[in-house]
């Protein structure tokens, strides 16, 4: 078993977990996209981990690519838009796109990638997938058509979910302490 850091309140999933869940969604991808022509695009930095251990489990030609974006300016609350880092986005004419992303929490991040590659790079179909998914926190109308685990209202941490960059490293998910960030 992994060893807690000391900000982290409770372990939600452990890796084993995390990669037990991962076999499935790489199955039910596999399952979907089997003979189209697939492009993962990561969103960065947080989908970072879950990309590298997931598309090493569909073997398909699939091509990848990344997109760093950011919707958090420090703390734990999003602060409602979302700074693109780079001017050119991929060509995807005739790709099916599937969109990977550590968490969908208000919707705004994914929405908005989303809604821009499908005005942008004329790909033939945009879904998107996710480790976890924190329903109550919705603030757009976006749903993901893949997900790992749901979870509640808490501030996570770890497989690459960060709090002000950091944690994204730890091999678990876990909820992180309250006192950290009301101290
Ligand atoms: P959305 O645009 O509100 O859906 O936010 C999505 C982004 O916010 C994710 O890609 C994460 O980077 C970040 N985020 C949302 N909830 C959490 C959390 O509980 N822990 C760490 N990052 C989070
Ligand atoms: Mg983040």
């Amino acid at each position: 078993m992994e060893r807690t850091h000391q900000n982290v309140e409770k372990i939600l999933f452990h890796e084993t977990t995390i990669l037990a869940r991962l076999d499935e969604l790489a199955w039910e991808i596999t399952q979907e996209y089997e003979g189209k022509n697939l492009t993962v695009i990561a969103i960065l930095h947080g989908g970072i981990m879950f990309m590298a251990d997931l598309l090493r489990r569909i073997p398909l030609p699939l091509k990848m690519e990344t997109i760093t974006v950011s919707s958090y300016h420090g703390g734990t609350t999003s602060s409602g838009t979302v700074t693109f880092h780079q001017d050119k986005l991929p060509n995807l004419k005739g790709e099916h796109v599937l969109l990977l992303d550590d968490i969908l929490d208000t919707g705004r991040t994914l929405k908005t990638i989303g809604e821009k590659i499908a005005e942008q790079c004329d790909p033939t179909s945009v879904r998107s997938c996710v480790l976890l998914d924190k329903k109550v926190a919705r603030v757009v109308d976006q749903e993901a058509s893949f997900v790992g685990f749901e979870v509640g209202n808490e501030f996570v941490i770890g497989y690459g979910l960060d709090y002000e960059g950091r944690y994204r490293n730890l091999p678990y998910i876990g909820v992180l302490k309250e006192e950290v960030y009301y101290s």
